[in-house]
């Protein structure tokens, strides 16, 4: 189903799957987009969770400009000592993406191959609200990005689970840049923060699943095995097919994901083949509850 809007700006929002994902067609994010059409295009995000603007050509400006329609930019959150070599060339709040490597060193950060799902930043006491990925070069075949819905996560659990799991915590720790859980391959530098298992997203009062198979570390004051079992299960069961918009990306598309209802992962790629992604985030205005 296609829906046109009626704003200044119009524009097409095409649902790409039953639960998340719809891509909109006709803006060209050059210009700012008028106030009207801004506050359709974030009711169209809160949706459809994860929204697509095919065909851009953006500066690195233009990227920051376009974050700060959906709120504050967020600040990069893994320590300078740790930034990779491509970043001194980047307009600060924008992180490099990619698996090119200049004498052997990648430029950008998570530079390779498969990652598991996860939530931006949920090691932190204010998680990033949404995040912006811009492709400038992509491999002509996989490094695909999986999109979770948390909201028919959680409006499908089985009730005796649901039962058994509301009102608690579960623990999360992320060594920055690693890409698959207890690989070692993270910096040094981490975060670890506790959140709620089920989430109420402040904007649109639903409810979603929010651990994920990367960070969540266990479920507070559960026996260990219990923890381990039921979190296993919550991420088989949110990663399932029926949930998931998997995108393959497009030169010069710009995604925006609600980092608070839905958790992504990437598909592998050829490290031969060169992928180059520009990112920014929008802080977080809450602490989940
Ligand atoms: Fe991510």
């Amino acid at each position: 189903m296609t829906v046109a809007t009626k704003t200044r700006t119009t524009f097409e929002i095409v649902p790409l799957s039953r639960h998340i994902g719809a891509e909109l067609r006709g803006i060209d994010l050059r210009t700012r987009p008028d106030d009207e059409t801004v506050r359709a295009i974030y009711q169209a995000w809160l949706d459809h969770l994860v929204i697509i603007f095919p065909g851009q050509d953006l500066s690195q400006e233009d990227l920051v400009r376009v974050t700060s329609c959906f709120g504050e930019i967020g600040e990069l959150s893994r320590p300078p000592k740790y930034f990779p070599k491509g970043y001194s060339k980047l307009v600060p709040g924008i992180m490099l993406i990619s698996n090119i490597r200049e004498n052997g060193e990648p430029i950008g950060a998570l530079p390779d191959g498969e990652m598991m799902f996860h939530h931006d930043m949920i090691h932190a006491e204010v998680p990033s609200k949404a995040t912006l990925l811009y492709s400038v070069e992509i491999p002509s075949t996989g490094g695909n990005t999986l999109f979770a819905s948390g909201y028919a996560a959680y409006d499908t659990l089985d009730p005796a689970i649901h039962a058994r799991l509301e009102g608690c915590k579960a623990l999360h720790h992320y060594n920055y840049g690693s890409t698959q859980r207890g690989d070692g391959k993270g910096t040094e530098a981490f975060g670890e923060m506790v959140h709620p298992v089920f989430r109420t997203h402040e904007d649109t009062g639903r409810k979603a699943v929010y651990v994920n198979r990367l960070m969540t570390v266990k479920i507070l004051d559960l026996p260990e095995d219990e923890s381990t079992r039921l979190l296993k299960h919550l991420w088989d069961h949110s990663e399932q097919r029926a949930f998931v918009y998997e995108h393959v990306w497009r030169k010069g598309d710009l995604l925006l994901w609600d980092n608070r209802c839905s958790s992504h992962a990437r598909t592998d790629f050829r490290s031969t083949e060169r992928r180059l992604m520009l990112r920014t985030t929008v802080k977080g205005t809450v602490r989940p509850c």
